[in-house]
């Protein structure tokens, strides 16, 4: 059998045949800036597997936001990051939800084989990390990275070198592109609710989930309400509630109508800081009315970061948890520490999944109870369009995907 250098995208070379080079939409230092112009599609030679990864061919891919950290070169030039760790590489290949069909198995890889259909979680470690060695969990370790993020060979391509613990199995009454687009932010909502005892949703849990219409409130709903807990969604305008409540929130809060927002005045500001208590309380009381009874939430689950970390400290129930896993509007969190310590508030970082949590969140999208909520498909040669849609925020409700490798819509299984 003699090797193609390149195939056509949706071209299937066939099972286990790796050609030359691929299509890759490449993002460069020179290009940085909005996505629709920092991504481009260039031919680049496939990477190898090394020990311990597999070359994935890629059917589909998820759009997550940090494409569009990467393309902006914002808060981080991920390519001048890596190469102060050592990595000479001068491009970035974006893309951390994929799922494809393993294509070439590096050494040492024995739970994987050429043909296996998979979605991958982005969290990648050295095995040989002695944090991981002694024990410490995996993804908290100094060896830790987000593929596709902080490594160079993402999804947006038609082959993607991955870890072999990334892989899960596919699910398979998902078509390929559904089945690309859960996992990253899934597993990221799944750790938030799961990773932080005794902070675990409980029976009974109300627990307020920020941006209930966007890809990690998409998946937190749907958690939550699978673990007995009572999920209120905050939306941006009332029209999002019903996609919401269809994911199983008791009610929803619109946060554009309250105007506290921002970083919180000085405490020794009598006057703003009232103004502020005043939109907080309110906005409280919003969410007693969409549960119904005033009883504030065990558990908030925060990642819209600097405009509302302090009403998220402020409306958590005494002994709760505030969870946040980003700091979409800004860094600067803000707290007004007497709530903190008087009602002994948690305030809890969390990035990403390890192995164990990432399986406990596909076996549900396997299971069918978690919905994938794939509401916007772009072709390959639009991803930098898809991610121009996300930095806008015009992205509709759930999440969206790229079609790389499978040869149409609709496909489940290898064609
Ligand atoms: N650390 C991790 O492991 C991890 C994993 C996944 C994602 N993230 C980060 O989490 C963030 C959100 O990701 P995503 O995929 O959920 O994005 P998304 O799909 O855009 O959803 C964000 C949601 O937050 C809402 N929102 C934005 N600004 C807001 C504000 N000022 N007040 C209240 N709500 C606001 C949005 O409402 P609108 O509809 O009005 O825009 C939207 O519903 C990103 O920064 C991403 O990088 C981190």
């Amino acid at each position: 059998m003699t090797t193609r250098g390149i195939y056509e995208i949706g071209e299937m070379p066939p099972i286990g045949e790796v050609p030359r080079q691929m299509y890759a939409q490449v993002i460069r230092q020179d290009r940085f800036g909005v996505p629709r112009n920092a991504f481009k599609v260039e031919r680049v030679d496939v990477p190898k597997p090394a020990r311990g990864e597999v070359l994935l061919y890629v059917m589909a891919a998820g759009v997550n936001y940090n494409g569009v950290w990467a393309a902006l070169g914002s808060p981080v030039d991920v390519i001048a990051q890596r190469q102060r760790e050592g990595d000479p590489s001068n491009f970035h290949i974006a893309g951390s939800d994929a799922a494809g069909i393993v294509y070439a198995v590096g050494e040492g890889v024995t739970n994987l084989r050429v043909g296996d259909q998979v979605v991958t979680h982005p969290g990648q470690w050295n095995s040989e990390d002695p944090f991981i060695k002694a024990g410490g969990d995996p993804i908290t370790a100094p060896s830790a990275r987000i593929w596709g993020y902080e490594t160079s060979w993402g999804s947006f391509a038609q082959f993607a070198k991955v870890q072999a613990h990334q892989c899960m199995p596919k699910a398979k009454h998902l078509t390929w592109e559904e089945a690309a687009v859960p996992s990253l932010t899934g597993t990221t909502a799944y750790r938030m609710l799961t990773g932080w005892p005794p902070h675990t949703v409980q029976k009974g849990d109300v627990v307020f989930v920020w941006g209930g219409d966007g890809g990690l409130g998409t998946f937190a709903i749907q958690i939550v309400k699978m673990m007995g807990g009572i999920p209120i969604a905050s939306i941006p305008s009332d029209d999002r509630a019903q996609y919401c409540i269809d994911l199983g929130a008791k009610g929803c809060v619109n946060f554009r109508k309250f105007d506290h927002w921002g970083i919180m005045p000085h405490w020794k500001d009598t006057e703003a800081y009232n103004k502020w208590a005043q939109g907080a309380r309110a906005f409280g009381r919003a969410i007693w009315d969409a549960l119904g009874e005033r009883r504030s939430p065990r558990i908030v689950f925060e990642h819209v970061g600097e405009v509302t970390v302090p009403t998220s400290i402020f409306i958590c129930d005494n002994a709760g948890m505030v969870v946040i896993c980003a700091g979409t509007t800004g860094y600067n969190a803000v707290a007004d520490l007497r709530y903190l310590w008087m009602r002994q508030k948690r305030f809890q970082g969390s990035h990403a999944a390890n192995d164990e949590q990432a399986r406990g969140f596909n076996q549900l999208v396997v299971d069918g109870k978690i919905k994938p909520c794939l509401a916007q498909l772009f072709p390959f040669d639009q991803t930098g369009e898809a991610h121009q849609t996300m930095h806008e925020g015009r992205h509709l409700p759930g999440k969206m995907g790229v079609l790389v490798g499978a040869p149409r819509t609709g496909l489940k299984d290898i064609p």
